[in-house]
């Protein structure tokens, strides 16, 4: 009697400890998006550019920016835009690889 009581025992221990994690996996999806839109607002993007329906004229709108543009076009105009625009007034992307790559595939998905 006493192994199964400690059977059960554990197996409630798993339960109680995999139930509260549920909502991260689910919601990890939806936080790609979140931490792209973190990475545009810390980095200023919109101090130049409209982005669904917020920011300043200086640069395109990039609320369809996905429609125009594919990732790769993107990755090297963040990394340098005057390889793109020679004497462009925008300044290259500063921070991490999994930074860039979550910046690009968010702004390749607006279309
Ligand atoms: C100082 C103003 C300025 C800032 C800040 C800026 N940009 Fe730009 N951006 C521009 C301008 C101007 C263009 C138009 C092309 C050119 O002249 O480089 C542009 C073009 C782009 C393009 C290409 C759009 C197209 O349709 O070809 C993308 C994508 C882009 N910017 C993303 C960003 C992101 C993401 C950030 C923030 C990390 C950012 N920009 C910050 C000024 C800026």
């Amino acid at each position: 009697m006493g192994v199964f009581r400690i059977r059960w025992f554990f197996a409630l221990l798993m339960f109680g400890l995999f139930l509260p994690m549920k909502p991260f996996v689910r919601f990890s999806m939806a936080e790609t998006k979140i931490s792209a839109e973190e990475i545009i607002e810390e980095r200023n993007c919109r101090r130049c550019h409209t982005l669904l329906g917020k920011g300043g004229e200086v640069g395109p709108d990039l609320s369809e920016v996905g429609a125009r543009r594919d990732a790769e076009f993107i990755k090297k105009k963040l990394l340098n835009p005057k390889s793109m625009h020679p004497g462009s007034a925008m300044p290259p992307f500063r921070g991490t690889e999994a930074e860039l790559d979550i910046l690009v595939a968010y702004l390749s998905s607006l279309k």
